[in-house]
């Protein structure tokens, strides 16, 4: 029986859905927030579809031990791999991410978007969907990113590293016309500025954590979930890698120390 005082709970690979969770505090800041970092799996977006769908059971399982009245996942890999059997088998509301197409093409008026994303988000059967139901006369660019996960969790946001490596991958889909660009990883908005600088200011970046956000909190409104309480919402933090390291990165993306906990062995390993 979840009550409306329980906590939300949020999730990702690493810490790239604190990108999401940033917007989930900002539109509900009475809320309770738990956020595992499955930091000792990532990157998800290399891996089978099956492994993922194992950790997000895993992690969606200690979350709802934890009291979670909802559940995020801050991922869009996770997204594409495990939503349709979290739904299944979660009793709660499960919310994913979804890349922004239908946004970009409102906004391209060269009618070529391009999506950065991980290549588990990219060969999905759900990023296929999402393709061919926009039923407009739009070129869609899927571009995977590969290296990035891991240049936001080293902390690298704006490093000559990184910008090579975003360069690499952003300029192929620039030159061949994109005039909007969809950020298809909860990752990548930590590397929006130097995206930005490299696309210039003719193009738009879309990134949908508001859009999730504000389906949460409609969500709960609609299940009469929304937390009583007046006061501010506390978060807590849990990985499943190094909690110093964890820790590290969520003190310098969340702009505030904070404690990491480690998860238990049998959810961690
Ligand atoms: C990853 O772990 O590869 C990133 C997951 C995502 O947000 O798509």
């Amino acid at each position: 029986m979840t009550g409306n005082d329980d906590p939300i709970g949020v999730f990702d690979s690493g810490v790239g859905g604190l990108s999401v969770l940033r917007e989930i505090r900002a539109a509900l800041p009475h809320e309770n927030l738990l956020y595992v970092a499955d930091s000792g799996h990532l990157p998800y977006g290399s891996k089978p579809a099956e492994y993922i769908e194992q950790r997000a059971l895993a992690v969606g399982r200690f979350l709802l031990g934890r009291g979670a009245k909802a559940i995020v996942v801050a991922c869009n890999t996770a997204t594409a791999a495990a939503i349709a059997t979290l739904r299944a088998e979660f009793r709660v509301p499960v919310i994913g991410m979804e890349p922004g197409i239908k946004p970009a093409i409102a906004l391209s008026t060269s009618r070529i978007v391009g999506v950065l994303a991980t290549e588990g988000t990219l060969t999905s059967a759900k990023f296929r969907d999402l393709v061919g139901r926009t039923g407009e006369a739009v070129e869609v660019i899927a571009q995977a990113c590969p290296g990035w996960v891991e240049q936001v969790e080293r902390g690298e946001l704006a490093s000559p590293a990184t910008r090579a490596l975003v360069y690499r991958h952003t300029q192929p889909v620039l030159e061949r016309g994109a005039d909007t660009l969809v950020l298809g990883c909860t990752h990548y908005p930590f590397l929006c500025d130097v995206i930005a600088d490299i696309a210039g200011p003719g193009v738009r970046i879309v990134e949908t954590g508001t859009a999730v956000a504000r389906q949460l909190r409609r969500r709960l409104e609609a299940e009469r979930l929304l937390a009583r309480r007046t006061g501010p919402g506390a978060e807590q933090f849990w990985s499943s890698g190094p909690e110093d390291v964890t820790g590290r990165s969520i003190a310098m993306l969340w702009a505030a120390a904070h404690r990491v906990q480690r998860l238990p062995a049998d959810v961690a390993a």
